[in-house]
């Protein structure tokens, strides 16, 4: 009896030593402490994400190594990243987008099986109400720039025309600005307006040959990507949304082929079935029917939009 007693004690301050150790934190079970914490009310996607946010930061940090310095500059970067964001500026936006995590939410939200449009980022020059044009209208109110007929078809992966589709669209003019970051200078709306589809799904605009230009580099992710030695500039695009009922909301681009930057977008947005083609046209006659000076350039793009898909 009196053995017996003597063999359980160890036994015991062992078990009290293991179910302590989860509330104290140590290198080898950090990710544990830290999850264990939450209680039995906790919102279950808000865990499930912050679950595994802490898991990664915390192997992040295990690799590293990061000095404690080194810990100090990171958060005086996000700091600096907040602070430089406003109404007008969204700093943490163009960090997600130079560090790809932009596209990368976008495209796993929109993965295409079949011929539908592929989208890409919306950026931060999209304004809502824009104006509304009828087809043919002319969105480039500065006259600068080479100047381009844009036209296509919106449908649905069976090529049946979708009429009544809205199509929102923006760029930036030759100077590589949008018209919101120079107020005063650009006319308001320059390059952009709103278009709907006509009985066939056509629509067609004129508009100026896009060029690139840099995202805005004189913040904490500019300093960032000199650090890195990356490359600022977009490659020349112009900026779809286009929106039609029973269709999932399409956010996209085409770009120009023959951009320098195609190659090394600051942000990822190129994928190569949205390079389009634009063919300069030498054509009197067509040049004065569309109201464009003769030559011109045109491209072609039809929208194929993907059915949403009933839950
Ligand atoms: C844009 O295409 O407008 C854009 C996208 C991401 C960052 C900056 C600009
Ligand atoms: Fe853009």
């Amino acid at each position: 009896m009196a053995n017996a007693a003597k063999k359980k004690a160890p036994a015991k301050k062992k078990a009290k030593k293991l179910s302590n150790a989860k509330y104290y934190f140590t290198v080898k079970n950090s990710v544990k402490v830290v999850q264990e914490r939450s209680g039995p009310k906790a919102n279950k996607r808000v865990k499930f994400l912050t679950d595994s946010l802490v898991k990664h930061l915390h192997a992040f940090v295990k690799e590293t190594r990061p000095t404690l310095d080194e810990w100090m500059q990171g958060i005086n970067f996000l700091t600096r990243t907040g602070h430089l964001s406003t109404d007008w500026r969204q700093e943490y936006i163009l960090l997600s987008d130079v560090l790809g995590i932009s596209m990368l939410v976008e495209t796993i939200n929109n993965d295409k099986f079949s011929n539908e449009t592929e989208s890409t980022v919306l950026g931060p020059f999209y304004i809502a109400n824009a104006p509304k044009y009828q087809n043919g209208a002319n969105i480039c109110l500065d006259g600068k720039g080479e100047p381009v007929w844009v036209q296509g078809r919106v449908k649905d992966a069976k090529g049946k025309a979708i009429p009544g589709a809205i199509l929102d669209v923006w760029q930036a003019n030759e100077d590589g600005f949008y018209d919101v970051q120079q107020k005063g200078i650009q006319p308001e709306m320059n390059l952009r307006g709103v278009f709907t589809s006509g009985k066939n799904g056509e629509f067609f605009f004129r508009s100026a040959y896009p060029r690139f230009y840099p995202i805005p580099y004189d913040g904490s992710v500019g300093d960032l990507l000199v650090a890195l030695d990356r490359n600022h500039n977009r490659p020349a695009h112009l900026h779809f949304l286009v929106t039609a009922p029973g269709f999932d909301k399409l956010v996209t681009h085409i770009f120009t082929p023959d951009c320098p930057w195609l190659k090394d977008d600051a942000v990822f947005g190129v994928k190569e079935s949205l390079i389009a083609d634009f063919k300069i046209v030498d054509n009197p006659k067509l040049a004065a029917e569309r109201g464009l000076p003769n030559p011109f350039r045109e491209v072609t793009w039809d929208v194929i939009m993907s059915k949403t898909k009933k839950k």
